[in-house]
């Protein structure tokens, strides 16, 4: 019998990444944080065909649409329904991930399918769901709105099946999910981030060994993010060619990745160049921001925005025009962040300067952000 307990929401947080770009995918190393920015899913088991009933005593967060949760159809066994509350149509899939992504409608809901199948195929039972989803992570800014949705969803999925998966195991499917669904060859990055948050800390990861090292942050630094007013999707850019072109430098010079690529090999080839140089700049930074060494944070941050703009190509002149500013305003430190071609700067901040520098960004969009741990169900 389906009831108000049975109604469940978690949440899953959108990231910044402050160092390690276009190096997950080459099995190396990246620094995000995850971002108190969350998508929200409600989602209540469907294991019979009674309409649950919806207890108005039940205190639902201010991003979740009370209207949009009662308005839940009664349905059969073994169907994931899902609702958007910021976009349009209905999802109805198959819970034992039958339904391949390409063939589901809306296309929002291509994910949700992928997700659904990806979960299947690791063990959850065709438990069937209601499923509602809420977003207040930016979209097409590079901060990882469709990791931290992967993510919510299958932790109310695995939640409704009462299926356990483990944060990292989490990540890994919502990768899959995101390949199949969307085409684009992304690492493992956002999921992983979404799934391990700590408060107060940025994570280390090592994308070869999937290992997390929590790094403390520094308290009088703030984290601001700041939009560059260029929207973009993944699979909009030339991000798949520049992993493909990746992997077939490192077959060139016979290494798995290019994490396992020497600096002097590396040294005429623009794309492995930046690739071996930013893995050698997260651990710098890792360090600096564990002994609060400034000075170190901004000779990190400066040369991984050349990197990414000169050996990577994947700045713009807008997202180059922003870290200046954010610099000359009074930032430690400012860089691109995430895949680039539009999206986001990041930008750690002394906060006495805050003000200075975030009136340097004028209206473009800016978030302070504070490193939340990752998904997991909300008290209710
Ligand atoms: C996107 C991808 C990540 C990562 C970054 C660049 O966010 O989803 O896996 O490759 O770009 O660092």
């Amino acid at each position: 019998m389906g009831g108000p307990d049975d109604l469940r929401i978690v949440r899953a947080p959108g990231r910044v990444n402050l160092m390690g770009d276009h190096t997950d995918y080459q099995e190396g190393f990246c620094l995000p944080v995850a971002i108190d920015r969350y998508v929200y899913v409600a989602c209540r088991p469907h294991r019979s065909q009674t309409i649950a009933h919806y207890n108005e005593s039940f205190v639902l967060p201010v991003a979740i649409d009370r209207e949009c949760v009662a308005a839940v159809l009664p349905r059969s066994d073994g169907r994931v329904v899902a609702r958007s509350l910021d976009m349009e149509g209905v999802l109805d899939v198959a819970a034992d991930g039958s339904d391949h992504p390409d063939t589901v409608d809306p296309p929002w809901g291509r994910v949700v399918a992928a997700v659904v199948a990806a979960l299947a195929t690791r063990g959850r039972d065709p438990v069937g769901a209601d499923v509602a989803v809420s977003s207040a992570v930016p979209v097409g800014s590079g901060l990882s709105s469709s990791a931290a949705f992967e993510v919510a969803v299958a932790l109310a999925l695995c939640d409704a099946a009462s299926f356990e998966l483990d944060p990292v195991h989490v990540a890994l499917a919502c990768r899959e999910a995101e390949h199949r669904a969307t085409g684009v060859p992304c690492g493992v990055m956002d999921q992983l981030a979404s799934a391990c948050g700590v408060t107060g800390h940025a994570l280390l990861v090592d994308c070869r060994s999937l290992g997390v090292l929590p790094i403390p942050l520094p308290p009088d630094l703030a984290i601001l993010v700041v939009h560059s007013g260029e929207s973009r999707a993944l699979t909009n850019t030339p991000y798949a060619q520049r992993r493909a072109a990746c992997e077939q430098t490192a077959r060139r010079f016979g290494v798995a990745t290019l994490r396992d690529a020497a600096a002097e090999q590396v040294a005429d080839e623009p794309l492995a160049r930046h690739v071996v140089t930013e893995n050698a700049r997260v651990a710098a930074t890792a360090l600096a921001l564990a002994a609060g060494d400034v000075d170190a944070l901004a000779d990190a941050f400066a040369a991984s925005h050349a990197s990414l703009r000169d050996d990577f190509a994947c700045s713009t002149p807008e997202l180059d025009d922003l870290v200046d500013g954010l610099v000359a305003a009074g930032a430690t430190g400012a860089r691109l962040t995430g895949a680039g071609w539009g999206g986001c700067a990041v930008a750690l901040v002394p906060h006495d300067r805050l003000e200075a520098v975030r009136a340097s960004a004028g209206d473009r969009e800016q978030w302070v952000c504070r490193a939340v741990d990752g998904a997991g169900p909300m008290e209710a």
